[in-house]
């Protein structure tokens, strides 16, 4: 069994988990940014925070880092030629990261993109190009500029998307030639659920809201056919993918009831979003769910002519866990999962936040989405949290992130020799970043440990883990060693 040649080996960070520098070169500061950070939870089943506009008006008076370290992220913004050094170290192929759409236009209305702003980004990309790193950029990670959330109702209004296209046609100009892949939307799937912190649209409880982010994520997915078919008439090499966080669903028990919760799970929350993004139309279903929800939703004739259009090269995804569905849930153990919690499957072990760890489910889900789309995959995060302290010895020995990837590796190893197409892998958070569900960053992916606490104190000094030469040693062997 063999990764094929040219295999994509990398890892993957965001913007606004990393950058820090939130109020440096003219930016100004993005939704995800005056979310406080969580407290008192539970590790194991979280609930993840909604924004209300209460939140965003004392964020705003607020400059506390403590309270949102995402606006420190790791100082990426000032150590990425170290950091891009020792991704470099490892042997990337491709380092994936976001732009930080209020860094180009700190406001929206500007007809003219922020200089600075591209500075930083032109230097960033720069330095991973001269590494022979490809850099692959998610357009949009999860930081929306505030303006987007008070002047226009977040993506509910129809007018965000013309403001979005603009930032990306400054993009697909400005680094022309440069960076060939991009993904319109980060796990645009999530948006259903964090409606509030990532489209902008505040008015969680009210009656409407659920219909307010189907339009909103209409309004999404017309953008990113947009992007898509501009990418491409900018420079015909450019290569994009439509991403979601995919989950693998499981029937708690095999009584039919169960397996048709988990088929109905399956839908809304993974591939409705691909069979609108990648097969250009609504599919049935999901007008029967809006029916029952007594959801309307404006689609216009020439929206449906767009979606047809769509053109993804690739489909990209993330995959950390695999939950469990029921038809009736009462009763059943809860556990942790991203940005959602799940059933507790007895048959899998969980991470330190309740994670269930299904290296299988990630070679069932390969399958499903090959099989579905018939497009090349491209796994844009994968990876696991835990709770790290630095060794005496100035190591971390991180034999359990070793075990973890080894075994989701493999299984993707399997499934390529299967037949199914994978162009790359790019582990998540390859260096510590702040964790997007909590805004800790004791919740470490990295295979570089960074040297600062949940308050965002410490030297910021990085040191490689373990895992950091079992990386290099895998990008070495292209795989055959895991
Ligand atoms: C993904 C996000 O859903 O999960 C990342 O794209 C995120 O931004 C990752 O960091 C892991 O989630 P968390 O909450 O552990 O940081």
């Amino acid at each position: 069994m063999r990764f094929p040649e040219g295999f994509l080996w990398g890892g993957a960070i965001s913007a606004n988990q990393a950058e820090g520098g939130c109020k440096e070169g003219g930016r100004t500061l993005s939704l995800i940014e005056v979310l406080p950070k969580a407290e008192n939870f539970d590790r194991k089943v979280l609930k993840m925070p909604f924004l209300t506009r209460e939140m965003l008006e004392e964020g705003l008076q607020s400059d506390d880092i403590k309270r949102y370290p995402k606006r420190a992220g790791i100082d990426f913004y000032h150590h990425y030629k170290e950091d891009i050094a020792l991704f470099a170290e490892m042997g990337f192929k491709v380092f994936r990261t976001s732009i930080s759409w209020s860094r180009i236009y700190p406001d929206v209305h500007q007809t003219e993109p922020n200089a600075e702003g591209l500075q930083f980004y032109d230097d960033m990309i720069n330095t991973c190009i001269s590494y022979g790193i490809e850099p692959l950029i998610t357009i949009l990670h999860a930081d929306l500029p505030i303006q987007i959330a008070t002047e226009y109702d977040g993506w509910s209004n129809p007018a965000v998307i013309d403001l979005y296209l603009k930032f990306c046609k400054t993009l697909f100009t400005h680094f022309k030639g440069r960076v060939k892949y991009w993904v319109p939307f980060n796990e645009i799937n999530m948006d259903l659920i964090s409606g509030s912190r990532k489209m902008g649209i505040l008015h969680d409880g009210e009656d409407n809201f659920e219909e307010l982010v189907f339009q909103g994520l209409h309004h999404e997915f017309i953008a990113s056919v947009k992007a898509s078919l501009m990418a491409h008439e900018i420079d015909p090499d450019n290569k994009v993918g439509h991403m979601i966080a995919a989950f693998s669903v499981y029937p708690n028990t095999c009584k039919p009831e169960d397996v048709m919760a988990a088929q109905d799970e399956d839908r809304i929350r993974n591939l409705f979003f691909l069979d609108v993004l990648n097969k250009g139309a609504y599919p049935y279903y999901i007008f029967d769910y809006w029916k029952a929800h007594n959801i309307h939703v404006n689609i216009s004739e020439e929206d449906k002519t767009l979606l047809k259009m769509s053109d993804p090269d690739f489909l990209g995804f993330s995959y950390y866990n695999s939950r469990v569905a029921a038809a009736d849930t009462s009763n059943l153990e809860i556990t942790g999962g991203n940005v959602f919690n799940s059933i507790k499957n007895p048959y899998l072990p969980t991470s330190e936040w309740g994670w269930q760890i299904d290296p299988i489910g990630f070679r069932y889900q390969m399958r499903q989405l090959y099989d579905r789309y018939k497009l090349p995959l491209f796994v844009l995060e994968n990876g696991l949290g835990c709770l790290e302290k630095l060794g005496d010895d100035g190591c971390i020995h991180d034999d359990y992130r070793i075990d973890y990837l080894s075994k989701h590796l493999h299984e993707m190893k399997i499934a390529i020799n299967e037949g199914i197409e994978v162009w790359g892998y790019t582990m998540w958070g390859c260096i510590d970043v702040i964790s997007a569900g909590t805004a800790e960053m004791s919740k470490r992916y990295g295979f570089i440990y960074v040297d600062q606490d949940d308050v965002c104190e410490g030297t910021k000094k990085r040191y490689k883990k373990d895992s950091f030469y079992w990386y290099q040693h895998v990008i070495e062997t292209n795989g055959n060693d895991l």
